[in-house]
């Protein structure tokens, strides 16, 4: 697996030997300022997906000194829902190094879930995914086993079609999740997590279908028309997310004295 410890010069993104274009078989799946994505082969066959954080937000020293790595912390969490039986991208490793070209990295890897596509697409497809009832049920038992996402988004959830049977729905990119010590139903942070998927859904999805499927979560009525109601009001703007962010690292922190 990928190490700290690559050798040779050249473009990182187009050949020559970099972190990506190193090994044969790999293939680019995004890049960004602050992330690489690619894919490459497994030994036993299969694939798997390396995620390469480069930079840091602003406000990611702060972070630092409150929780750990987001490669590792991305690796345990998803561990973690693997032990509680949740469908996500199951991890692999995570490394962290030196690069001459990248500077200072930190790098999952997952198995690549194979046919898989985001559900933000997919929710563009009228009919593609007309039920999100068990996506709400895996959201519950997320909620239920501690963890708390931070960014549940439609593009961070990958939905396959099973040849047999209804889409499945997985979780991926954890980079702002935490585990909690107990179960998070009811709390402040389960409530961002839905409501940044109920934004994300609102446009395709009519209102009584959201709370129908808030009623599959297992929500109350009382509590069904509170969320409705925040909904409206949501922005969810870049200040929002970070301070959202910044609360759930910080009971976090507290959570874990
Ligand atoms: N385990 C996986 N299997 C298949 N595709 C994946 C997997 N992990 C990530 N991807 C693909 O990479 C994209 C970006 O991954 P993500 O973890 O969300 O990174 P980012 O932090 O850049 O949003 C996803 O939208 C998906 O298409
Ligand atoms: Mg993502």
């Amino acid at each position: 697996m990928a190490t700290g410890d690559w050798a040779g010069e050249g473009d990182p993104l187009h050949g020559g030997a970099g972190v990506f274009g190193a090994a044969p078989g790999q293939v680019l799946i995004k890049v960004e300022f602050g992330t690489l994505i690619w894919s490459e082969p497994t030994t036993d066959g299969g694939r798997a997906v390396m995620k390469m954080y480069r930079q840091r937000p602003f406000y990611d020293p702060a972070r630092r000194l409150l929780i750990t790595h987001r490669a590792a912390r991305e690796f345990q969490v998803l561990a973690h829902l693997v032990r509680h039986g949740i469908p996500c991208s199951e991890p692999l490793s995570w490394s962290q190094g030196r690069h001459h070209l990248h500077g200072r990295y930190e790098l999952l890897a997952t198995r690549q879930i194979v046919d898989a596509a985001t559900l933000e697409v997919l929710l563009q497809q009228p009919g593609a995914v007309a039920d999100l009832a068990p996506l709400f049920r895996l959201a519950r038992r997320m909620h239920d086993s501690g963890v708390s996402h931070g960014a549940f988004v439609p593009r961070n959830i990958l939905v396959t079609f099973p040849v047999h049977g209804a889409p499945a729905f997985h979780v991926i990119d954890m980079a702002y999740s935490h585990i909690f010590p107990r179960g998070i139903t009811g709390t402040r942070m389960a409530s961002f997590d839905l409501l940044e998927l109920l934004y994300g859904i609102r446009r395709q999805v009519a209102p009584e279908r959201c709370r129908a499927w808030l009623a599959d979560y297992g929500q109350g009525e009382f509590e069904t028309r509170g969320l409705m109601a925040r909904l409206e009001r949501h922005r969810p703007g870049r200040p929002w997310r970070h301070l959202r962010r910044a609360e759930t690292d910080l009971r976090a922190f507290i959570a874990g004295l």
